[in-house]
């Protein structure tokens, strides 16, 4: 019986133990969380970029004589090519995410010498600091070969200069800056090498509304959008602040209760030892 009781008070505390770690410096919500990790799909989203601001002038200036056509969902509005027809998924932070673009830019110049293509970028979001982007690339070389890849990496793009901010349930990223890789710079007859500085990139995406946002923007805070994020969560529905708050307080008060039972038992338990030993004295 002796035992018994000390194998029920063990096993108690390892509850108590359990239960107080979860629900101490560790919220639900928080870091490590499903729902800090999840992406949503995304419902709609932009990328606005100008490309290479020099190239533009080179292609429509007097040394090629060139133009560009968009086509298939690409757009241009000076100084920015856009993309907008979109499938992809990202999370509420800008850190995570694929978002793929249809449309394509035709540049020509030097009487047809020039022909190059950039067909649907995929914007790829790895990180806090990082993002790549990915095109298709058919482009004739002054030798009069042909480089062709798709999804090729293009950009290099570091979101840490970017300036990052959520309202509600969409995700803008402004001004990113943006390097050519090597093999965008296959791309360019010799006449970039990799790194060279690209136009600043913009992505705007907003998450489909069944996703939450709010939690995994507050998972978030403390990178370098945190601001914009903890704007996010102060504007978070009503329902999945009540849901997040709630059950950290039911963490709380399972922990509190099985205290007071291990406690009580403890107590039982000594009372009942004293007894057995006074009868076994007797
Ligand atoms: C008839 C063929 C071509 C001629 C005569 C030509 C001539 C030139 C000249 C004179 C310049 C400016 C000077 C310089 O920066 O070196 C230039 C720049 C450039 N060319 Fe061409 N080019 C030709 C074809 C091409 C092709 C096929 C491509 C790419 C596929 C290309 C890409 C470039 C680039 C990227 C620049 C630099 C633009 C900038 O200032 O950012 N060129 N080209």
């Amino acid at each position: 019986m002796r035992a018994a009781v000390s194998g029920a008070l063990i096993a108690l505390g390892v509850v108590l133990a359990t239960a107080g770690g979860g629900s101490g410096t560790t919220p639900a919500y928080a870091e490590g969380s499903d729902a800090a990790d999840s992406t949503c799909e995304v419902s709609a989203a932009t990328l606005t970029w100008g490309f290479k601001e020099s190239w533009r002038a080179y292609i429509d200036g007097s040394i090629a004589n060139g133009s560009w056509e968009t086509s298939d969902g690409a757009d241009y509005e000076t100084p920015n090519f856009l993309w907008s027809v979109v499938t992809g998924s990202a999370d509420a932070s800008g850190t995570a995410g694929e978002l793929s673009f249809t449309g394509s830019v035709h540049f020509t110049g030097h009487s047809g010498v020039l022909d190059m293509t950039v067909a649907n970028p995929t914007v790829v979001l790895s990180g806090a600091d990082s993002a790549s982007v990915l095109i298709d690339i058919s482009s004739k070389q002054e030798d009069g070969s042909v480089v062709e890849a798709t999804q090729a990496a293009f950009a290099s793009v570091d979101v840490s200069q970017a300036e990052v901010s959520v309202d509600g349930d969409t995700v803008s990223i402004t001004d990113a800056p943006a390097s050519l890789t090597a093999e965008g710079a296959s791309a360019f007859s010799g006449y970039y090498a990799e790194g060279e500085e690209l136009d600043p990139v913009t992505i705007t995406y907003s998450l489909d509304a069944s996703c939450s946002a709010s939690e995994s923007a507050t998972a978030e805070a403390g990178t370098s959008s945190a601001a914009a994020v903890s704007s996010d969560a102060s504007s978070a529905p009503a329902s999945s602040e009540s849901a997040v708050s709630s059950s950290g307080l039911s963490a709380g008060w399972t922990a509190a209760i099985v205290g007071v039972v291990v406690v009580a038992l403890a107590a039982a338990a000594a009372v009942w030892l004293r007894a057995r030993k006074g009868r076994v004295g007797q």
